[in-house]
């Protein structure tokens, strides 16, 4: 079987980052077939749209889109692209790796995220000189179509269980709803949970991030949340995640564009790379994912590394270590 897999580079090392992934995918035996497309700064500039409208269809239509990063235009491109797959989770990893320099090394976590509503759900409106408003939203259709992503997740994993953090005691009716519309659909399923608030997990993960495994939150917790993980694993090129649907997803590093040290072929890839492994996992190569998240996790702790992780290896050379171990 044929798997149609759109690749949007984007900008910056989004170029560099994107086609490493892509030699990791051939080296696997899957039959996949690559469709390439624009979006960005770089096609903005060109054409005057940030997201093609052929771009957005392939995403659309594609099994899966492996996306690298944009960078002025990002809000731009990837709220549309998560759109396109019908995003409603955010899965995204933090894990320390072994030999990677981490502010904790024990950290292995995986938040689950709502990604269509909360405060990012687009209500803002200014009342007058003097105020401006937020309406947040939350339903018990996302809510419940998250856990029920939350349960399968725990279950396929062989976790036990997850932790839904929220702030229930200050937001009553909208984390209230989705605390109490989460916490139903697991005891539904028998799928034990705990709670925590959400600034007391902020504390807590820090202090000791082993009490923690499958972390549920609303969409801005989870955008903010996951990020601090981040720090506590070594930072943002080692950070994957998915952006899955009911049919299709969304893959993409966590980073951006890197300014810094876009063109100068040095930039990890080792996100994407791992974004790509969760690709795989989705279309149903649990082998196969587990083998590129392997040649991954020993080339960080073997070598050779990138200069962000204190080697002076390019993304070229690191790439290449990797398809050599698989
Ligand atoms: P960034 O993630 O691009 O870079 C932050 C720092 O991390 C930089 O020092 C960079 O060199 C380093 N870094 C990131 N990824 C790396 C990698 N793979 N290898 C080595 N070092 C890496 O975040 P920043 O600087 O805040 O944003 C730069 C641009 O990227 C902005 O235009 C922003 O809008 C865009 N952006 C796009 C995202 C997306 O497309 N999903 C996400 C975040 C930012
Ligand atoms: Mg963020």
């Amino acid at each position: 079987m044929t798997h149609d897999i759109a690749v949007i580079p984007g900008d910056g090392i989004g170029t560099e980052v994107t086609p490493a992934a892509v030699e990791v995918l051939e080296a696997l035996e899957i039959d996949f077939e690559f469709h390439e497309a624009d979006a960005g700064d770089a096609v903005k500039a060109e054409t005057g749209e940030a997201l093609p409208e052929e771009t957005d269809d392939l995403a659309a239509s594609a099994d899966a889109t492996l996306f690298g990063a944009a960078g002025d235009t990002a809000a731009d491109v990837i709220l549309p692209l998560r759109e396109a797959v019908d995003s409603f989770v955010n899965v995204r990893p933090a894990t320390a790796y072994p030999g990677i320099d981490a502010v904790r090394p024990e950290t292995d976590l995986v938040f689950l995220r709502e990604n269509t509503e909360g405060v990012y759900a687009g209500h803002e409106d200014r009342l007058s000189e003097d105020v401006s408003t937020l309406t947040r939203v939350v339903t018990e259709s996302a809510s419940r179509r998250l856990a029920e992503f939350a349960c399968d997740y725990v279950e396929d994993g062989a976790h036990d269980g997850f932790t839904i953090v929220h702030k229930a005691n200050v937001m009553r009716e909208t984390d209230g709803r989705f605390r109490d519309t989460v916490a139903e659909v697991a005891d539904e399923r028998g799928v034990a949970t705990d709670e925590v608030l959400m600034d007391a997990f902020a504390t807590r993960v820090c202090l000791d991030p082993e009490q923690f495994d499958v972390v549920v939150c609303p969409n801005l917790a989870g955008d903010v949340l996951s990020d601090l993980a981040a720090g506590l694993v070594g930072g943002l090129g080692l950070l994957p995640s998915a952006n899955v649907g009911p049919e299709r997803g969304l893959f993409e590093p966590v980073h951006g564009t890197a300014p810094d040290i876009a063109g100068e072929g040095i930039a990890n890839p080792a996100a994407t790379i791992l974004s790509a492994a969760m690709l795989v996992e989705f279309l149903g190569y649990d082998e196969a994912g587990a083998a590129v998240r392997e040649a991954v996790e020993a080339t960080l702790e073997e070598g050779p590394r990138t200069p962000d992780l204190g080697g002076d290896a390019s993304t070229d050379e690191v790439t290449a270590a990797i398809v050599d171990r698989l």
